[in-house]
């Protein structure tokens, strides 16, 4: 079945001042599923979520380059409206943010945003956003007390109740539960595999297990680079790649070392792979060959012949807007084509 895509990053870098935090990301979120983002501390998780709702730029010194379209339009065009595009996006953050008011305010908040004034109908909605986010019960009789009276747990789900009362399009959750006693998480997760019908939801996390209980799609950061995305099963499964493989099992991740480097820029296929082969002739079984390519038909096409060669691809890495950088390990001494 084709997927709609919901969220469209194209070659998307961003910087911190100098320190440039994401890469060249190219991805597709797909709408109505959940997709999380999971890589080691540092990689650019939260950048890359904070993007979606254009939270990144609110901060002095950063720079963007490249597009997140959503649902089509490039929300880094200057004409976008911010405030319309963040009604769109609801955000879950580590720590559960409620407002200094009662638990009925903090929901009531994003229902005035969209003009619902009458006194039943308030009550009548808020009743259902605090029972999409499984609070109503704990709190129906104290609902006039103050929010940050509630628990951790309960105030996360305040939170999502209040991100919901807006009727986002999109859920982002920046490690949601981090903050949340284990019962608690287990109840946000619950409710965020039931909200996947109406909303596309995008989550960082990283603990591992919880990827796996939740995402259909997971995106591999790795110091600011696009790693490796695809259907949950597959990554979690079968990487493709080490470094993928290595944060997979808790292993350290180690940059490959490369024997041989070249550069295979302005050639195309076939020419690309003869070269890459037998620049791979040359090398003992287990060492390793980076080769450059800008020709984008390579990207797929050198790593499918040097595997049928019998040979491993460690990565492949997009470089900048033109280049692509493959890494290829030989294990083979005995030449098909
Ligand atoms: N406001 C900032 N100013 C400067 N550098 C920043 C800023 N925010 C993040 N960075 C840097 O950008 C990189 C990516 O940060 P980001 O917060 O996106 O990582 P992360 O994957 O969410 O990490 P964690 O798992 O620890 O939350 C890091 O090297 C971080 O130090
Ligand atoms: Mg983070």
């Amino acid at each position: 079945m084709e997927l709609k895509t919901h969220i469209s990053v194209k070659n998307l870098s961003i910087w911190y001042g100098e320190h440039q935090a994401l890469n060249n990301v190219t991805i597709d979120i797909p709408d109505k599923k959940i997709t999380a983002i999971i890589g080691p501390s540092g990689c650019g998780k939260t950048t890359l979520l904070k993007s979606f709702n254009r939270l990144i730029d609110l901060q002095d010194g950063v720079k963007v380059s490249g597009q997140v379209l959503v649902d089509g339009e490039d929300i880094y065009h200057p004409k976008v409206e911010v405030t319309h595009l963040r009604k769109k996006m609801g955000l879950l953050s580590q720590r559960p943010q409620v407002l200094p008011m009662s638990i009925y305010e903090n929901v009531a908040y994003g229902l005035r945003i969209h003009g619902i004034k009458d006194k039943k109908k308030l009550d009548e909605v808020i009743q259902h956003y605090l029972k999409e986010s499984s609070l109503w019960e704990e709190v129906k009789n104290r609902l006039h007390s103050s929010a940050s009276k509630l628990s951790i747990g309960q105030q996360q789900r305040l939170c999502l109740a209040r991100g919901l009362a807006v009727e986002p399009e999109v859920i982002l959750g920046d490690e949601p539960t981090s903050a949340l006693d284990p019962l608690s998480a287990e109840r946000i997760e619950q409710r965020l595999l039931e909200l996947k019908n109406q909303y596309t939801i995008v989550l960082v996390t990283h603990i591992l297990r919880q990827a796996k209980r939740l995402a259909d799609y997971i995106i591999f950061l790795y110091l600011g680079n696009l790693i490796e995305h695809g259907p949950a099963e597959e990554i979690l499964k079968n990487p493709k790649y080490l470094k993928t493989k290595s944060y997979l099992e808790g292993q350290f991740i180690e940059e490959p070392k490369i024997d041989k480097e070249l550069n295979l820029k302005g050639t195309v296929c076939p020419d690309n792979f003869v070269k890459a082969k037998l620049a791979l002739e040359d090398l003992k079984l287990g060492q390793i060959l980076k080769i450059i390519v800008d020709y984008e038909p390579a990207v797929s096409e050198v790593p499918k012949a040097m595997e049928y060669e019998g040979h491993k691809i460690l990565e492949v890495k997009r470089l900048n807007f033109t280049d692509w950088e493959i890494i290829i390990q030989k294990r083979n001494n005995t030449y098909l084509i």
